[in-house]
């Protein structure tokens, strides 16, 4: 059962609009650049495989609509493009790297307008289709780790609602339950913005992947009464030092999965490897206070206008973390030393 959460076709973006699930499957279908990085800004697309992906769509949506064949104004304007969509998200580097690849494509070109048009469809393509590719490879390698019995908590939605498909922390899990492991999941809901109670759920569900929701602050008690025995979630950015970026609430699970020696599995493709960041240079996106104030935007649970943290990733240091698990391998403890290593292998 294939979930198609963005696709290109006949010269038009097509996309899952995630802020609307669980209660509809609608999809969005525009051939207008800015509407994709809209799109991405509001969260009707979201996760860091899949807004790079839309980001490459939505580059070669704007090439497309290109009048003209003076080859240098059409340059500035794709440069203007890729700008415009490295404003839409700070956090999640699968973006900016997505991006650069066009921005090379561009760069390097010489020769007609036509003709980097075409190329610039083709590169997103390859972004798309790579980026489904990596998920199997990274489910194959991170389902080797996972036992017939056990119950995975996975934190946000790392699954085929956050990638071009399948997913990589839920890629896992999609991998060991159809290689016959009897698995079980437990999804935290993910406050603010609920991606485990709607996006997780939701696609476990429709798959017949057994899987129970829980509120983020159970996970402390779950896992002390020994009902979890494995962790795995993706991420929006990894160092080089072997920090983590991904969800608010990443870095207290993994701090609570250590107490209990619980191993803390990160599954995302190497992509997602930022080499050249420090942990203090990178932007932890904080999102506007109304997504704490409410519940979806709909009922108030609090005083108006009450003063709101909202920051939407944190930071998971690498002693608290098992295994990287990437399309070309697992990396192990000590993961600071692994990392760079397994690079630039
Ligand atoms: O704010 P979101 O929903 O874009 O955040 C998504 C996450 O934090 C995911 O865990 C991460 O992008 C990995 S998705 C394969």
């Amino acid at each position: 059962m294939e979930i198609k959460t963005i696709e290109w076709i006949n010269g038009k973006v097509r996309w899952l609009n995630t802020l609307l699930l669980p209660y509809e499957e609608s999809y969005v279908e525009s051939s207008s650049y800015e509407r994709v990085a809209e799109a991405i800004e509001r969260m009707e697309i979201r996760g860091a495989p899949a807004i790079g992906v839309a980001a490459a769509f939505g580059v070669a949506l704007a090439a497309s609509s290109f009048e003209g064949s003076d080859i240098s104004s059409f340059r500035s304007f794709l440069m203007k493009v890729i700008e415009r969509f490295e404003r839409t998200r700070p956090t999640a580097v699968n973006l900016f790297w997505a991006l650069d690849r066009l921005r090379s494509l561009i760069v390097s070109y010489v020769g007609e307008v036509d003709r980097l048009k075409e190329l610039l469809i083709e590169e997103a393509m390859k972004i798309y289709k790579e980026d489904i590719e990596v998920n199997k490879l990274i489910g194959y390698y991170g389902s080797q780790l996972i036992d017939d019995g056990d119950v995975i908590l996975t934190h946000c939605n790392a699954g085929a609602l956050a990638t071009a498909g399948y997913g990589t922390a839920l890629g896992v899990i999609r991998s060991a339950w159809y290689s016959g492991k009897r698995i079980k999941v437990v999804a935290t809901e993910t406050r603010p913005v609920l991606q485990g109670a709607r996006l997780t759920v939701w696609e476990l569900i429709k798959e017949g992947i057994p899987v129970v929701l829980i509120t983020d602050s159970m996970v402390g008690y779950l896992m002390s009464k020994g009902m979890i025995s494995k962790v795995i979630v993706g991420a929006d950015r990894i160092l080089s030092t072997g920090h983590v970026i991904n969800k608010i609430g990443t870095y207290t699970i993994a701090v609570v999965a250590s107490r209990h020696r619980i191993p803390f599995y990160v599954a995302a493709p190497t992509s997602t490897i930022d080499l050249r960041k420090k942990v203090d240079e990178v932007v932890i996106e904080e999102r506007d206070p109304n997504e704490v104030r409410y519940v979806l935007g709909k009922l108030l649970i609090t005083v108006p206008n009450v003063d709101v943290l909202n920051p939407s990733f944190d930071i998971t240091p690498p002693e608290l973390i098992t295994a990287i698990i990437t399309e070309k391998g697992v990396i192990t403890k000590p993961i600071e030393d692994n990392l760079p290593k397994f690079m630039s292998r």
